[in-house]
């Protein structure tokens, strides 16, 4: 999944959808029935109506019961709840995603906070990120784990290495430098008041950028022969046109890298497989109980 020393997430999402398609099939054959997918989506931010649309998508591909449910941008915050509770109710759900941001009348982590845990293919809820932190079991949030995936796949050694993470955010900052803390790196978190930015990411073997600030990590940000995941997805104009960038310079930082994901078709694919995936571990730990 390395061409040079860029880390190709697209192909290896690819392979990671068809591990997750062999476990549907088996569960299928095991309980009768497919795991089962339940996203909602509130109002019509574009983005999110592209987002959710790709995960029904990619859930039917690799025989998830993939369902979409739309509500209009005014559904009240009851309303919304409801309808989570009634899924939390239905045993053919297995996963339940709230897809974000929520309109601002709605109170996020009030709807957060009412999906059953065991259904939270997030892994936002605070029981599974208190487990994550407890080093127990849990629903672990798709982009760490494909962040983490991605490491593993260029085989990158974690145990004693320093990692830096750029960004605090709940949903990737906080969740992966606790899985690379359970790797045995030595974790640093950074964010918008560290001191001295560019000279801690120096001290990095391992560098997450998940801070949504465009091309902010330069060249002479980075250590020769560290490795580089760009979570970043920024929406700039560049001689007129509308173009993602990832929060790292790419064609600056490839030249130091020993290896570095790309944006787009690096963590994003990563982070829809791993939804997927975590579908069938929550169909799986349900069907146990
Ligand atoms: N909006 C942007 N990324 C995500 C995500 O990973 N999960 C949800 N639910 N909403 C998002």
């Amino acid at each position: 999944m390395l061409n040079g020393n860029v880390l190709d997430g697209k192909a290896l999402a690819s392979k990671v959808r068809t591990e997750v398609k062999e476990r549907v099939d088996a569960f299928i054959s095991r309980h009768g029935r497919a795991p089962g997918l339940d996203v909602i989506l509130v109002g019509e931010n574009a983005a999110s109506v592209v987002y959710t649309r790709n995960k029904e998508k990619a859930a039917k591909e690799v025989g998830i019961r993939g369902v979409l449910h739309t509500l209009a941008g005014a559904t009240t915050e009851a309303e919304l709840l409801k309808k989570i509770d009634q899924l939390n109710r239905d045993p053919n759900v297995d996963g339940i995603l709230v897809q974000l941001p929520l309109p601002k009348h709605i109170n996020e982590m009030r709807v957060l906070d009412a999906i059953d845990p065991g259904k939270d293919v997030d892994g936002f809820h605070p029981i599974n990120a208190g487990l994550l932190s407890s080093g127990r079991p849990s629903l672990v949030p798709c982009t760490p784990m494909g962040c983490m995936r991605l490491l593993a796949e260029a085989d990158v050694s974690l145990e004693g290495a320093n990692a830096v993470v750029l960004g605090r955010s709940n949903i990737v900052g906080k969740p992966v430098a606790q899985l690379l803390l359970h790797k045995h790196a030595t974790v640093t978190i950074a964010h918008s008041r560290t001191r001295d930015l560019p000279a801690l990411c120096r001290t990095a073997d391992v560098l997450v950028a998940a801070v949504g600030r465009a091309e902010l990590v330069r060249r002479d940000w980075v250590k020769a022969g560290a490795v580089v995941i760009d979570v970043g997805i920024n929406r700039v104009v560049r001689e007129g046109k509308s173009v993602l960038v990832g929060d790292v310079l790419f064609e600056e930082v490839k030249e130091v890298a020993r290896a570095i994901t790309p944006v787009p078709g690096g963590v994003g694919p990563m982070t829809i497989a791993y939804l997927l995936s975590n579908t069938v571990d929550a169909a799986v730990a349900r069907a146990a109980t």
